[in-house]
């Protein structure tokens, strides 16, 4: 029997991490969030002083190892923008493939990121992907980032998170290589009137039905 992989892909804080985290602990698999791999790259970019845009990238990405992926400087607003410029490298993306395959070869697994259904596992036997409305995604990042819930420019702090969302996923979406894109054969997930509990649930019912 081959080992379970589970793909899942979506737009900027819709819910995948969370999703992906309690999933793989509820089936006992390994989790992989690939979106650290393009964050560990720009954040190598921009501690060495070069622009996330230009090839030299792709020495960069050769050098990443998991250890990378435990620093604790990789989900600020400087490296949401290096790694989405990274990521847009098919150079980039190349080097990164084996790393994802190899993680869930022996073991199977959960991976969650872009293109995981389209790219990296085209042939995952479960592909969700998991969106919210703009608005609900925003709301949420701005929490888990808030150092005042009740600042008195909480909606125009919230207004800034929506822009950077939406410019990051327009590059996701819009880039030649591997494009933010729901596999054909996946089952979207819009989590914006759902519960993190609610989501599990349903993702463990489409788990069953489809394997
Ligand atoms: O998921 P996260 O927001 O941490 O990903 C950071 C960036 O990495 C994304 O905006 C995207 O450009 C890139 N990424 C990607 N393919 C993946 C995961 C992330 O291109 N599988």
């Amino acid at each position: 029997r081959l080992p379970l992989i589970i793909a899942i892909d979506g737009p900027a804080a819709a819910g995948k991490g969370t999703l992906a985290r309690r999933l793989a602990e509820s089936l006992g698999l390994p989790y992989l969030d690939t979106g650290l791999l393009y964050r560990a790259v720009g954040r190598r970019m921009l501690d060495a002083g070069l622009d996330p845009a230009t090839d030299a990238a792709e020495d960069q990405a050769r050098r990443i190892t998991l250890a990378d992926l435990e620093r604790d400087d990789l989900r600020v607003p400087a490296v949401d923008r290096a790694a989405s410029l990274v990521a847009s490298q098919q150079a980039v993306r190349t080097i990164l493939v084996d790393t994802q395959r190899n993680f869930a070869r022996a073991g199977g697994g959960v991976l969650d990121g872009r293109d995981i259904g389209t790219v990296i596992f085209p042939d995952a036997p479960v592909k969700l992907f998991i969106t919210a409305s703009p608005t609900a995604r925003a709301r949420r990042r701005w929490e888990q980032m808030a150092a005042d819930l009740d600042a008195p420019d909480r909606a125009a702090q919230i207004a800034r998170v929506a822009a950077e969302l939406a410019a990051r996923d327009a590059a996701d979406a819009g880039r030649a290589v591997a494009p933010l894109r729901a596999a054909p054969d996946a089952v979207l997930i819009d989590t914006d009137a759902m519960t993190a509990d609610e989501v599990l649930a349903e993702a463990l019912r489409i788990v069953r039905s489809r394997t």
